[in-house]
């Protein structure tokens, strides 16, 4: 009989479910897409019910349960910290902290209540959490994990070491000491939203000057043996944390900016910094500990391995013969490591498999969408090339909504929850702006390339992109030609779309490429701002009615705004 087994992460953010049967990720979801509520704290309950349903299972069906996070841990760090940093981190503790701690302690009571399930439940690490999803579903046998986030229960950082089915920690950094904090830090102070709006200080990293990068190495540096060490003295999240900087923080590198004010030079060099000292610390410890341990092959995951610059850095560095990042590389992902963790440490259990494309997601038939269109009184027409068709709208210049297939898992869409455009002049990249996506202006847009023309117009090495996990710099030739989607650094983050994982994108490229001369597209999700990816047919056509989206192409269903 096939074993069943759902892990799930739940309170902090970005909460999510993954059901594993016999070692194979069956279903996976992240509760923001159903919610509608992007990052979300709460209850997956929506993500767990879909995965069940998805499974043809009940919860009694379930053989183990998997929470990502072991709440006793947390507990223990935090009483040694609140005692160590007397009297002030008592208001931490009493403010921040302390509903979490007992909402987390009181996790596997939670499960039991709402579902009635009393079957073994385990406590996975939270960082061999993520450790066993960016291992297990890599596609080697051996190689080094790296893991870098904000915090788990007591680290922020884990060195590992992946051979057959063991992984064996080799070297821990430990909270406070935190990379993926300090980038939470300088978000805040950036007067951005922390574990949100990182990637808009990535963003803004190419415009700033390299002033404070010798500041900044003195923030956090690589001290050896896999271990990251920050100077405390530029941070409070660890004492009071009513700001996350410290004093030394706000002396070095000013005040923080107040969200509606306008960004400067200083704040764009600090972004700069941050990005700059990044990278530097990462290649050191990746450069140490690949040569120590003779191992040219690295699965990260962790927040941190979000940062696609970072990680074309890394490919580019030569350091490693490859890397394999999952696409929920954040904590959605440690819901399905959680589990993949209860399969081995609770059953002995030896399943494992290549991570499946990230289309894990729920899907619509013909029929849900056109009831869909009805309900929305649209206009729209059935047509048996909606490739073609969209790859017309879009040599023509207009905005196309790409819906197709099953949702896909992470941060970015990834041509099934897309909203397209024709990347060739930098001012489709304002016209976006204005009319659907109202981000900031600096921040870059991303292609979508057929994968076999990849290093015809990108610095790719060879390397695909699949998960748009990597940025490359952009051939020379070529930057005149992809106006929208180049960054002021002359690099871009990219997709590459391969016809046999998504036929379908990949031929509406194609007939992109047929009518224009260029093999991509770009592609940024579906959505508006602050809100999640769209899920259903229903959010697809609601976004598509509160923006200037000129075309929806669902399924095999085209409708078109009047007048365009
Ligand atoms: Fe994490």
């Amino acid at each position: 009989m096939s074993r069943a087994i759902l892990g799930f992460n739940a309170y902090i953010h970005d909460t999510a479910a993954a059901l594993l049967i016999d070692g194979k990720l069956a279903a996976f979801a992240e509760e923001e897409r159903f919610r509608r509520e992007k990052h979300t704290t709460a209850w997956p309950e929506c993500a767990i019910a879909w995965c069940l349903r998805r499974a043809g299972l009940t919860m009694r069906e379930v053989g183990g349960v998997a929470f990502y996070w072991r709440p006793w841990l947390g507990l223990a760090r935090r009483l040694g910290q609140t005692v160590a940093g007397l009297p002030d981190t008592l208001e931490n503790v009493r403010r921040v902290q302390a509903g979490n701690l007992f909402k987390l302690a009181g996790v596997r009571r939670e499960f039991a209540a709402r579902y009635g399930y009393r079957g073994p439940f385990f406590f996975a690490p939270h960082h061999l959490a993520h450790a066993y999803h960016a291992a297990f579903h890599s596609p080697f046998d051996r190689s080094l994990v790296l893991v870098v986030d904000g915090n788990g229960e007591i680290a922020s950082t884990l060195v590992a070491l992946h051979e057959g089915e063991a992984i064996r920690p080799l070297a821990w950094t430990y909270y406070p000491h935190s990379l993926g904090l300090l980038w939470c830090t300088a978000t805040e102070w950036l007067g951005y939203r922390q574990n949100s709006d990182e990637g808009k200080v990535m963003g803004l990293a190419p415009y700033g000057e390299p002033v404070f990068v010798p500041a900044m190495r003195r923030v956090i540096r690589y001290v050896g043996d896999g271990v990251l060490r920050a100077d405390m003295d530029y941070f409070d999240y660890h004492r009071a944390r009513r700001r996350w900087f410290g004093k030394r923080w706000e002396k070095t590198f000013g005040p923080p900016r107040r969200p509606d004010e306008p960004l400067d030079d200083r704040h764009r060099a600090v972004a700069h910094a941050l990005q700059a000292v990044t990278e530097e610390v990462l290649l050191q410890l990746i450069a140490e500990m690949t040569s120590r341990h003779g191992i040219r092959r690295l699965a990260m995951s962790g927040g941190v391995a979000l940062n696609c610059v970072a990680n074309g850095r890394i490919v580019a560095s030569g350091l490693l013969d490859d890397l394999y990042i999952p696409p929920a590389a954040y904590d959605a992902g440690a819901a399905a490591g959680a589990a993949l963790w209860a399969e081995r440490a609770g059953f002995g259990g030896t399943g494992r498999e290549i991570m499946p494309a990230p289309f894990l997601g729920p899907e619509y038939s013909a029929a849900e969408i056109e009831a869909a269109l009805q309900a929305a009184g649209l206009r729209y027409e059935k047509t048996p090339d909606i490739e073609r068709r969209a790859a017309a709208l879009l040599a023509a210049d207009q905005i196309v909504g790409w819906f197709q297939d099953r949702l896909e898992s992470g941060p970015r869409a990834l041509g099934n929850r897309s909203i397209l455009a024709d990347p060739r002049r930098a001012e489709t990249k304002d016209r976006l702006n204005a009319r659907v996506k109202h981000r900031e202006p600096y921040r870059p847009f991303g292609p979508s390339i057929l994968e076999e023309r990849a290093a015809e117009l990108f610095e790719t090495g060879g390397r695909p992109s699949p998960d748009m996990l990597l940025a490359f710099p952009v051939r020379a030739a070529w930057r005149d030609r992809l106006g929208a989607v180049v960054h002021v650094d002359g690099s871009s983050r990219l997709q590459t779309v391969a016809a046999a994982r998504q036929p379908r994108y990949h031929r509406l490229i194609a007939e992109f490429a047929a009518l224009t001369g260029v093999p991509a597209v770009l592609n940024t999700s579906f959505n508006v701002m602050g809100e999640p990816i769209v899920c259903t047919p229903a959010d697809a056509l609601r976004c598509f009615a509160s923006t200037g989206i000129d075309a929806l192409a669902i399924g095999d269903y085209l409708v078109r705004k009047e007048g365009t």
